[in-house]
């Protein structure tokens, strides 16, 4: 964000009181703060009690004495299962629709009941039982958005075995190191989904991945999704339907610890080596539970919701998996892209199903203003009563945009800031409480302890800048990295003593409200997904024809940042027509379409420092068309205009 967009940001004045019809309704209210002011592990406690069943009770509500390595609920039991699912039909709901699944090609549709979700859950924990599967061991998950995403989820759950969803837009390469990282016995796949019209491949990506290594796999899962062609390795490679089918629909189950670990979910870090992100069973499940009832409002018995995230993400595990099943939502899961096969397709499914609470992108609604008013305009969603925002600083106009073309300037919107590493929900408003900003996410929420500090970890004063920091244990924060505590340690907790350090710049304005700004760190935010610099660097000087690399996210109208990199080929590579497209095609192998760079500059040298360090930031003015800033400390001062001159080879 620039500096004078910044400035203009902080001068918001518009605001929005909730309507005294959603305040009264709302699960919400000003007395959760207050609670949780007068005592939070109190909080947590009633929170932990009043939302989710366990087997076993607790004894302690936080052990901090290991700082940074907590424990939530200490000695606690649960089957997280149990708690999406089973209770709810014991409770009298088996009818209730779980998920209205649509998929991309229209007419394609199933409505699962809960009752449905636990047969199959059931089948699945049985299927991966017969291979082999125990309590701790690793699954890979690489599935399009279908409901065996969710099913094969909440069977690992049951049994205790520890998933790692890799998102299916990652590349062969991407799974292979996740897979190695995780040591996964078995993956689950599809043959394909549909995506843009067309149907993807995932199971040679499988295929490739364990040629390539990942060698600790045994078994293969195969869901049929499209009916395509895929290559078969005997005795490896097993269909879903015939596996999972032929099991019994009832499963008993084991409880499970508190602190036994859930999820493994991978993310991008500062370095080239994705983090694997460990969250564990009761405060990550309590925290999602709570969130997504205060925070969407969720009414079980009346209300729709939706969330587009994929749930390759940890929006898709906390918000449509793990939040919303615990709460008995009723909730639609889409199958693919917001134009296919017209520009109306997501606001056709809310009338179709009359969604009642939407969370999405701050990129999709950008994407949707360009697209133009007329097409929401063209359909009926006046069932909508909420919206959410998640992945980024949402800009106010497209906030604006949103709840005058989408929220019929009626709906609260909820703008919500949290990472993979914080498991759910931080900062935002609650809905019927909070007289709502555009653009500001606001406060943490009630139970949670964030700030904003100066370089020396003082709090700053509002009307000051710096760095958001979370400054109490939370239940759904991450452990650890996935075996490696120190790297843990390094990241999160190593710049401030004592504090959680977000890598997120923020804002206090004058009532105290908090404005995030984005990274401070060498992660890039690609409409609302993280990509580091270095790993996409990795990436390119693995190309034979790449002598060195310099990427940088540059602010992007659409995108919020698209990657533009840096090149210097290798001396005896010359640069011919296709060498661009080449090089964002190898990114693209290597670690997925979405890394790929908006734009490559072939250039014949980089800007360092004296020590030998890239000056990203003057790398940033020149792919963001500004004057270049300081040069002092360049090594070779002449090496700005070399590149400003020598441009070539846009991107596409
Ligand atoms: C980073 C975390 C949390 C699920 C999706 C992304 C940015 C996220 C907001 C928001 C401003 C936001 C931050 C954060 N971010 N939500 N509401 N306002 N920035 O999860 O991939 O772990 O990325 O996304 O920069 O650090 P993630």
């Amino acid at each position: 964000m620039t500096s004078e967009a910044l400035e203009n940001l902080l001068h918001e004045e518009r605001h929005f009181e909730p309507s005294a019809e959603f305040a009264a309704q709302a699960n919400g209210t000003a007395a959760l703060y207050d609670a949780a002011a007068a005592d939070r592990l109190a909080f947590w406690d009633t929170q932990a009690r009043e939302l989710i069943s366990w087997d076993a009770p607790w004894s302690e509500v936080l052990d901090w004495t290991n700082a940074p390595f907590a424990q939530w609920f200490v000695d606690g039991t649960l089957n997280v299962a149990y708690n999406c699912v089973d209770r709810h039909v014991e409770a009298g709901y088996g009818d209730q629709v779980a998920i209205y699944w649509e998929g991309e090609p229209e007419g394609e549709s199933r409505a699962i009941t809960y009752a449905d979700l636990q047969a199959e859950v059931n089948q699945a924990a049985h299927a991966l039982e017969s291979l082999g599967v125990r309590h701790g061991d690793r699954v890979a998950i690489y599935l399009p958005m279908i409901p065996e995403a969710a099913v094969a989820m909440l069977a690992c759950a049951r049994i205790g075995a520890v998933h790692s969803v890799v998102f299916g837009g990652f590349s062969s390469e991407a799974l292979r190191s996740r897979i190695e990282d995780a040591e996964a016995s078995v993956v689950i796949t599809s043959d394909g989904g549909y995506r843009r019209g067309k149907a993807s491949a995932l199971k040679p990506a499988v295929d490739d991945a364990l040629d390539a290594g990942a060698e600790s796999v045994r078994h293969v899962l195969v869901v049929r999704r499209t009916g395509q062609d895929v290559a078969w390795v005997e005795g490896r490679d097993l269909w879903w339907h015939e596996v999972v089918g032929q099991q019994s629909t009832e499963h008993t189950y084991t409880a499970h610890d508190s602190e036994h670990p859930l999820f493994i979910l991978y993310t991008s870090g500062t370095t080239g080596k994705p983090k694997g992100i460990k969250h564990t069973t009761g405060g990550y499940l309590t925290q999602c539970a709570y969130t997504h009832r205060n925070v969407f409002d969720l009414k079980p018995d009346t209300d729709v919701y939706w969330c587009t995230a994929d749930v390759g993400w940890v929006t898709g595990h906390s918000y449509i998996v793990y939040g919303p099943l615990a709460n008995r939502a009723t909730q639609v899961m889409y199958e693919g892209t917001p134009d296919t096969p017209h520009k109306g397709r997501l606001w056709e499914i809310v009338q179709k199903y009359g969604v009642t609470i939407f969370y999405t992108a701050p990129t999709l609604i950008r994407t949707m203003m360009k697209w133009g008013a007329d097409i929401p305009a063209g359909y009926d969603l006046s069932s909508l009563r909420l919206l959410g925002s998640v992945g980024e600083p949402i800009n106010p106009e497209a906030w604006m945009w949103y709840r005058e073309h989408v929220g019929h300037n009626s709906c609260p919107i909820v703008d919500t800031w949290w990472q993979t590493e914080t498991g759910a929900i931080m900062i935002s408003p609650l809905p019927g409480v909070t007289s709502t900003k555009p653009g500001s996410a606001q406060r943490p929420l009630p139970g949670i302890s964030a700030d904003v500090v100066d370089d020396l970890a003082q709090s700053v004063p509002d009307g000051g800048g710096g760095y958001l920091v979370l400054t109490e244990p939370w239940p759904a924060m991450l452990r650890t990295i996935w075996g490696d505590d120190q790297r843990f340690v390094e990241t999160y907790w190593s710049r401030f003593e004592g504090l959680y350090f977000a890598g997120d710049g923020a804002k206090k304005d004058e009532d105290g409200d908090i404005w995030l700004l984005g990274r401070v760190d060498d992660v890039m935010n690609v409409s609302g997904h993280r990509i580091s610099t270095t790993e996409v660097e990795s990436a390119l000087v693995s190309h034979p024809i790449v002598a060195e690399a310099a990427v940088v996210g540059a602010s992007d109208e659409m995108t919020g940042q698209g990657i533009v990199a840096f090149v210097i080929l290798r001396g005896d590579a010359h640069e011919g027509a296709d060498t661009v497209k080449e090089l964002r095609d190898h990114v693209a192998k290597e670690i997925g379409p979405i890394a790929k760079p908006r734009q490559i500059m072939i250039v014949a040298e980089l800007p360092k420092t004296r020590s030998g360090k890239i000056m990203r930031r003057l790398l940033r003015d020149v792919a963001e068309n500004r004057e270049v800033g300081d040069v002092t400390t360049l090594a070779d001062s002449s090496v700005m205009d070399l590149i400003k001159t020598g441009l070539s080879g846009d991107g596409d």
